[in-house]
């Protein structure tokens, strides 16, 4: 909703509101952001004020007024040169001047956001102001353009040079935002391939912290979402705010705590690999920025950006359509498959209750490992000699859909697109490109590359029915030049470019799911997800890793938008054994998937993944669509705990993850938020049982003298019996508690083994066990 009274814009959604007002020299304020207003509250009570400029501030104007200074005004556009020394959020040069103050012109109501060229946009805002400013001297033009929604403001800036002259964009940020600060701690991801999303914690301190990604993918070393929180990870309550940036490239977000104890946050493309220059009558426009406010801690910020993705980033067709449970061949083959093998995987997943089958990297051209092919989007008959129809319909006669992976930003100099097109590399004229996997960059700022794509890969889409597409990225940007494009902009006409393509083929094959991959979680964002339905988050599917991956990825992006899979142990990334009952409880939050060879699977692990995907199915809309918790984390308990709860608090889903074992801990509790706290609950723990080998030499004690724990007895035993069938016992836990036992965290689980002894009470968890409870409204 948008007010305007007076000089004041005010932009509400559910819970807060953000109040711009023009002050008298016609700059833009931002003069409140905080809880949603009530009618007649006096905002300027709420408002950053001031009686005298500080000692040595510059005045603006002493002739209007002696005492104002831009000093530590909160401010929408930060220039430089008039008394604001803060961090500019926008620098030009026109003429070997840098001089630039933007006024305030006039306002526009409209109800779509509107942007002019392919960069993605959030649709069904339908609440968007613009604000107009002029830079009269230099005759530039600024529009600021803010879209309101339920639960998130989306910004951006488009900067119009109506001069005669060239301007040059030094800096250009979508969003420049002032806040008091409240002693907030900024919560920011960082990591590297296959270890994404860990989360450093940093209390502000006087200065600046630039949270940034210079490698031309939004990337997996920094994510570009921020969390500004009062109360710390996992809480709900305090005041918190969550940023976002809707692009896949190189992005910025500067955090600045300035002397006076107010925050100055700027988030927009990344200037190192951003400063076009703007011909007379040209413009250019800047991708949006999110921002979040919510009085219910970094659970409450981080639901808001999932709702505001859900219901405003990802494709109408499939934002609330359940995702199928895929198995996927790469880490059970790699490049060594043939049909016969491919059949057999389809064959061991149709058995299992797997309902899509994805055929990874190597079925095309030149592929027979990781130097050649990229490129040639062809079928390699010597591998599928039957073609993909044929393997896709053997699928569909198993009763799975059938998916293909693709890398269509690439390119190998073993590949026939090279051969014809040397010059589609990206490249400096006389300089050999770096690589990366052995790969190079194709230069999609040319249309011609792109029409290329969109034709290669509709030929290929259309050869076969394909019903999920997953596409890769597996390395960052170097040697940034083009035939035709300038380098000062490249990267963004890039991602123009690609946008392009998205655009293209999900509009001519809108039924595919489409799931988006830049080696793991490298380019997982929300530019991204305007086109894909979900993301592969991370090539490391431990389990142990993937609790840290997952949390900091669930912070901002909605669980039905986070891929994960059960793959072998040890795990082919960190070398580590983790139960596979924990594998698939961690799993099980956001999309399921399997990628290992089933056929490695004994009876015992046959049997209890049957289970789990029955298990997975019976409760995948509260598993990729429910209102998501984060209620515990080892930063300060021992354990993870997350919950889902379904919209209408009848139903809820808790898992609890131990990381590493304690025979000296309580009983462990769990906790869920939003139950209704005077209804009954049932709860119901999922029964899971152990493996006899997890025992060691303990099961000589069950079992008859003279059988070795590792002799062939046990072992064979091992593959079909649980100790849980050898014992004849078996925790069923089930309770009837209130709402409140629940939300108060009252509700106590059976204890955990002491290493003294086994009954049907023992929940028997280890290193790295976990236990899933569902929740049931006990009257509905
Ligand atoms: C990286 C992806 O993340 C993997 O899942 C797999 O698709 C490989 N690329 C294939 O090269």
């Amino acid at each position: 909703m948008i007010k305007i009274i007076n000089n004041y814009f005010i932009l509400s959604g559910e819970d807060f509101s953000y109040v711009i007002s023009v002050d008298k020299f016609n700059h833009l304020a931002t003069s409140y952001i905080g809880h949603r207003l009530l009618d007649g509250e006096e905002v300027t009570a709420l408002s950053y004020r001031e009686s005298f400029p500080p000692g040595s501030s510059v005045v603006y104007d002493e002739s209007v007024d002696p005492d104002y200074s831009y000093d530590q005004r909160p401010l929408e556009v930060a220039t430089l040169g008039k008394g604001d020394y803060r961090e500019p959020s926008i620098i030009l040069r026109k003429n070997n001047e840098e001089l630039f103050d933007f006024k305030y012109v006039d306002y526009q109501l409209k109800e779509k956001l509107s942007m002019e060229v392919k960069l993605p946009t959030p649709h069904d805002v339908n609440d968007v102001l613009i604000l107009r400013l002029r830079d009269e001297r230099n005759k530039v033009s600024l529009y600021l353009q803010y879209g309101v929604t339920e639960t998130a403001i989306v910004r951006n800036v488009k900067l119009v040079n109506e001069s005669e002259d060239d301007l040059t964009v030094i800096k250009l940020l979508s969003l420049n935002l002032d806040i008091p600060n409240q002693n907030y701690t900024l919560y920011a991801p960082y990591g590297s391939w296959a270890s994404e999303f860990n989360i450093a914690a940093k209390p502000l301190t006087p200065g600046i912290y630039v949270h940034e990604a210079k490698t031309g993918s939004s990337s997996a070393k920094h994510n570009p979402f921020t969390l500004l929180l009062k109360n710390g990870l996992s809480s709900t309550s305090g005041p918190s705010f969550g940023f976002n940036f809707i692009y896949s490239g190189s992005h910025y977000t500067a955090y600045e705590l300035s002397t006076f104890d107010n925050i100055r946050i700027q988030i927009g493309l990344n200037p190192s690999d951003f400063h076009p220059v703007i011909k007379p009558n040209e413009q250019i426009e800047t991708p949006f920025a999110v921002l979040t406010y919510s009085n219910n801690g970094q659970n409450g910020v981080s639901q808001n950006l999932h709702q505001f993705t859900t219901d405003h980033i990802l494709r109408h067709e499939h934002a609330k359509a359940m995702r199928p449970i895929v198995v996927n061949n790469w880490e059970a083959t790699y490049f060594k498959f043939n049909e016969k093998k491919l059949h057999q995987i389809i064959d061991n997943a149709s058995d299992l209750g797997i309902e899509l089958f994805v055929l990874d990297d190597g079925w095309f051209g030149r592929r027979n490992d990781d130097t050649g092919g990229l490129g040639d989007w062809t079928l390699n008959p010597k591998k599928l000699p039957k073609g993909l129809g044929a393997l896709s319909d053997y699928a569909g006669k198993k009763g799975l859909k059938f998916g293909l992976w693709f890398e269509p930003e690439m390119i190998s100099y073993d590949s026939k697109l090279y051969e014809n097109h040397p010059e589609w590399m990206l490249h400096v004229e006389g300089v050999k490109p770096s690589s990366g996997r052995h790969q190079y960059i194709l230069d999609l700022s040319l249309t011609e590359v792109q029409d290329y794509l969109i034709k290669s890969l509709s030929d290929v889409l259309a050869s076969a029915p394909i019903n999920y597409v997953k596409w890769d990225f597996n390395r960052v940007f170097s040697d940034v030049g083009s035939i035709k494009t300038p380098t000062n902009r490249l990267l963004y006409d890039y991602y123009l470019g690609l946008y392009r393509v998205l655009d293209e083929i999900t509009k001519a094959f809108p039924a595919i799911l489409y799931e988006n991959c830049a080696s793991g979680g490298g380019r997982f964002d929300l530019g991204m997800l305007s086109y894909f339905d979900q993301t592969w988050t991370s090539d490391n599917s431990d389990a142990g890793a993937r609790l840290i991956i997952q949390s900091g990825a669930a912070l901002a992006y909605p669980l039905v938008t986070i891929s994960n899979h059960v793959s072998a142990v040890p795990s082919h990334q960190m070398l580590r054994s983790t139960p596979l009952h924990t594998r698939f409880n961690v799993a099980a939050f956001g999309v399921l998937g399997y990628e290992l060879d089933l056929d490695d699977f004994n009876p015992l692990e046959k049997k209890w993944s049957k289970a789990h995907i029955e298990y997975y199915k019976k409760h995948r809309e509260l598993l990729q669509f429910g209102k998501f918790y984060q209620l515990a984390n080892p930063s300060t308990a021992d354990h993870y705990l997350w919950c889902v709860v379904s919209e209408n608090q009848d139903e809820a889903l808790v898992g609890y993850y131990q990381v590493i074992n304690s025979l000296i801990k309580g009983q462990d509790r769990i906790k869920t938020v939003g139950l209704i706290d005077d209804a009954l609950y049932e709860v119901e723990v999922l029964r899971q049982d152990h493996e006899i080998k997890m025992f060691g030499g303990l099961v000589k004690m069950v079992l008859p003298p003279g059988i070795e724990a590792d002799g062939k007895i046990v072992t064979a035993l091992n593959k079909r019996q649980s100790v849980e069938s050898l014992m004849k016992i078996g925790s069923n836990e089930k309770y009837l508690v209130s709402g409140k036992a629940l939300n108060d965290g009252a509700l106590l689980l059976n204890p955990q083994w002491r290493g003294t002894g086994i009954n049907q009470t023992t929940r028997i968890l280890g290193d790295f066990g976990s236990t899933l409870i569902y929740i049931r409204r006990h009257d509905a």
